[in-house]
């Protein structure tokens, strides 16, 4: 069932590019995003003035990531919130506002008290799930499926990077019925999108280089992860992948948070990942890692193909090839889950199910 692979979770990572295919083919037609599952006019569309994500986990990375596209892209402001802060904080739901919920499972408790939340109050739910017939797809108004299929591993893989693709999808149309991309923008981004599977295939590929050096972490104590933007969500998504399954204690930061305490915390050797794909972030990112290294930080960075210039703050460095600036998460995410998958291994932990956790989360 394993297919020759060790792990459930080596097998579903190795299925992400089918899992992002499937997700993103049947949505795309004559050049043109068709969702029918939105059952929404281009009239409903434009007036959608808020859009509200909530989730759990990584599926609430998702969300988080998202929330840039869709900003980005169409320019409707997006709040992101753990479902189990959003059902108890009497939220605000007005005329216009979308609520997303994005579930692997479909089970999800808090997730689900939370779809039932805001459709109390009136509000419409899209469900982005990925088990067909689950709770969550049941109770949904609408649901887009994301096309991962059955993910066994604890640690989701295939369903977060088929849940970016359905988000992607939903911002991309979002932006071009409210005009704010045109058909050559849209286009291009399709031309990047269907680019994604063989970069990742390429990248999953790499495994026995990250594994090399996952290996010379398996003792560590602390390792951080960093990032602005964008990156920022790519790090909480690395570090939860890490630490799920390897134990070790990790956290994300946004960089410029960095400075107002938790610099504190790097030591002579503490692994400090850094996520760099946006161009304009750059020069930002850089002087932070110089920052952590002058306080004796080892310097993991993932960027771009050509952005070599990181070569100088970094101890180490992975390249991922160029996509389109709001597709990165994709490609960024492959190393880290490699990363947190061989540390595990590594430390010889139970991979596919970790300790204290379970697979959906059905009690609050
Ligand atoms: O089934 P769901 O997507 O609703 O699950 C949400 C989280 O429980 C899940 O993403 C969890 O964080 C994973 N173990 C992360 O790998």
């Amino acid at each position: 069932e394993k297919g020759g692979y060790e792990h459930f979770m080596l097998k579903e990572m190795y299925e992400q590019p089918k899992a992002i295919t499937d997700t993103f083919s049947p949505r795309i037609k004559d050049g043109k995003i068709v969702i029918d599952e939105l059952n929404m006019t281009d009239e409903e569309i434009k007036a959608i003035n808020k859009i509200m994500i909530v989730a759990c986990g990584s599926a609430y990375h998702a969300g988080v990531t998202s929330k840039y596209v869709f900003e980005g892209l169409s320019r409707i402001p997006v709040e992101v919130d753990v479902a189990s802060e959003f059902r108890y904080r009497n939220p605000i739901l007005e005329e216009g506002t979308l609520v997303v919920v994005i579930s692997q499972s479909g089970e999800t408790a808090d997730t689900l008290a939370a779809l039932r939340e805001s459709k109390a109050r009136g509000a419409k739910v899209l469900g982005i799930v990925n088990v067909v017939g689950s709770s969550i797809a049941r109770e949904a108004d609408n649901v887009m499926y994301t096309w991962a299929g059955p993910e066994i591993a604890v640690a989701t893989t295939k369903a977060y990077s088929a849940q970016l693709i359905s988000l992607y999808l939903l911002a991309m149309k979002f932006a071009y019925v409210k005009g704010e991309i045109d058909d050559t923008v849209l286009s291009d981004m399709l031309e990047d999108l269907k680019s994604l599977p063989a970069q990742v295939e390429m990248l999953l590929n790499n495994k026995q280089k990250i594994q090399r050096f996952a290996n010379r972490y398996l003792a560590a104590r602390d390792i951080f992860f960093i990032g602005r933007g964008i990156d920022y969500a790519i790090s909480m998504e690395g570090s939860l992948k890490l630490k799920e399954i390897s134990y070790i204690h990790s956290e994300a930061y946004a960089a410029g948070e960095l400075k107002h305490g938790t610099i504190s915390l790097v030591e002579e050797g503490t692994l400090v990942a850094s996520v760099l794909t946006q161009k304009e972030l750059y020069k930002k990112m850089i002087s932070n890692m110089v920052e952590v290294r002058t306080r004796g930080a080892f310097v993991m960075a993932v960027t771009m193909e050509g952005n070599t210039e990181v070569e100088r703050a970094a101890d180490y460095v992975i390249y991922i090839p160029e996509t389109n600036k709001y597709f990165t998460n994709s490609l960024a995410i492959i190393p880290l889950q490699l990363f947190g998958y061989y540390v595990s291994v590594g430390r010889g932990c139970d991979v596919d199910k970790p300790r204290n956790l379970a697979k959906s989360v059905t009690v609050e």
